[in-house]
């Protein structure tokens, strides 16, 4: 099949890669003209492991193409992907659905014949039907398209194979609509695996995405309200994660205490969804939210107060070294890091702060431009007085605590270097045993 993909970027370029690695003919739209050309020579513009090697491969086979141009996508495909953001709005909890209308907005003007759009971004919901109006306004005589929506439930760091082999399809049609043998023609690969596939109303497709989100935060939030408690009784969040977890209905993902969530999607989908269900006259349905949103902000703080605490109650000057600066391992992405929300912290209140991220470095520096940024561990560890482990990549996972604890500055409070585990992913005994003193959030 013949089809485009608007927007190119975590989601897009991803989604783009993996239709044209499916057989389809796939042309890449944005209005990025950077990005453009940099996936046009086949480099990724963030990372995303596995995607480089898709890139290459599909631009190569001449199945995959970028370009700006919006009359050339009108012309390549009837089928059109929109994968475009939909950050939070400025001054607001809700989202921003300025980008998805503009596509419809250019797009419907320019199309001949029947076509249909496929959302994939994550929207309020009711706006799949308001872009249904914004089509049918903007499309000349002979022309008409149809608004459907097929959210995405894609994984920065997996999502190659979550896009290759997702556990579901959802598909929202309005009354009367015609997507779903279209959809089934995209999504054949997957369907021959059996993957659920299901078909819904476009309201309930919207809200799947939201809810998955809202359940997801919840979760994390849940955790690390527990993790609060164990810290006031000295008991142990890891072990009781473990135990509740190994109960079926309850299960041990997403129970890992620690700084929270953080990135392009989870903190800005339960905002957006309070709101939305605020202007629906259903705000008290969703206003806990509101509750998972503060825990998790407070963990945060937490963290820059226990290193506060670690290193005698100021951090004025202090060598403050942060590992981590993506919100998750394996992903470059910083949006709404809970690591560099803390680097951050630290630096306002005087700290020296230094951090280290093994991919997310260059956007960390764009973000944050006045912090130390190391070019290896090594770096980063040389003299730090507190070392704060804020996003769980392997390679801090599995730093020797021997080798480490010869590159920091020494005994600066305890007469011991100190670690704070942000992520609850180190060993504790070997940093122990290592000579460090070892703190970590939920564990007394
Ligand atoms: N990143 C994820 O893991 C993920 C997962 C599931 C759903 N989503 C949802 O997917 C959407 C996109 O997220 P993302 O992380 O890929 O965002 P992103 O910021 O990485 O990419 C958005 C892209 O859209 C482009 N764009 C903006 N206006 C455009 C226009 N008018 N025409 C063409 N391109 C335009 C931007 O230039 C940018 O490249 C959001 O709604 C997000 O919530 C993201």
């Amino acid at each position: 099949m013949r089809m485009t993909v608007f927007g190119t970027g975590y989601l897009g370029a991803t989604h783009a890669a993996c239709m044209a690695e499916l057989g389809h003919d796939v042309l890449g739209v944005d209005v990025d003209e950077a990005k453009i050309k940099s996936l046009t020579e086949g480099k990724v513009p963030f990372f995303e492991p596995g995607l480089p090697e898709l890139l290459q491969r599909n631009l190569d086979s001449g199945r995959l193409g970028f370009t700006t141009d919006y009359e050339e996508a009108a012309q390549f495909a009837n089928v059109h992907f929109i994968g475009v953001g939909t950050p939070q709005k400025k001054g607001s909890y809700a989202a921003d659905t300025t980008y998805v209308r503009a596509v419809v907005e250019s797009l419907a003007p320019l199309i001949e014949g029947e076509h249909l759009v496929l959302g994939k971004s994550t929207v309020p919901v009711g706006t799949a039907a308001q872009l249904q109006a914004l089509a049918d306004e903007n499309t000349n005589d002979g022309a008409s398209i149809e608004v459907a929506w097929n959210p995405e439930f894609l994984r920065e760091g997996h999502a190659v194979k979550d896009t290759l082999r997702p556990d579901r399809i959802v598909l929202g049609l309005q009354e009367g609509g015609n997507a779903e043998a279209l959809a089934r023609e995209v999504y054949a690969d997957a369907l021959q695996q059996d993957t659920p596939f299901l078909v819904v109303d476009l309201p309930t497709a919207e809200l799947v995405k939201v809810s998955a989100n809202a359940f997801l935060a919840t979760k994390i939030s849940f955790i690390n309200a527990v993790s609060e408690v164990c810290e006031t009784v000295g008991a142990d969040v890891t072990a009781l994660a473990d135990a509740i977890g190994l109960d079926e209905r309850i299960g041990r993902k997403f129970l890992g205490a620690g700084l929270g969530f953080g990135g392009g999607c989870l903190p800005k989908d339960i905002r957006a969804f309070m709101a939305r269900a605020g202007e629906l006259g259903a705000d008290q349905a969703m206003s806990f939210l509101r509750e998972v949103d503060a825990i998790n902000m407070r963990r945060r703080e937490k963290m820059v107060e226990l290193a506060r605490q670690e290193l005698g109650g100021s951090l004025l000057g202090r060598n403050v070294t942060v590992l981590g600066a993506a919100f998750k391992p394996n992903s470059d992405d910083v949006r709404d890091s809970p690591a560099l929300n803390v680097a951050g912290s630290l630096s306002l209140s005087g700290a020296a702060v230094t951090v280290f991220d093994p991919e997310a470095m260059t956007n960390a520096q764009r973000l944050f431009p006045t912090l130390n940024y190391a070019e290896s561990i090594e770096e980063a560890l040389r003299g730090a007085e507190i070392v704060l482990v804020a996003t769980e990549w392997k390679e801090f996972q599995e730093l020797d605590p021997e080798w480490a604890r010869t590159l920091v500055a020494g005994e600066p409070v305890h007469g011991k270097p100190i670690v704070i585990d942000g992520r609850n992913c180190l060993n504790t005994e070997a940093w122990k045993s290592a000579g460090w003193e070892f703190r970590a959030l939920g564990r007394g």
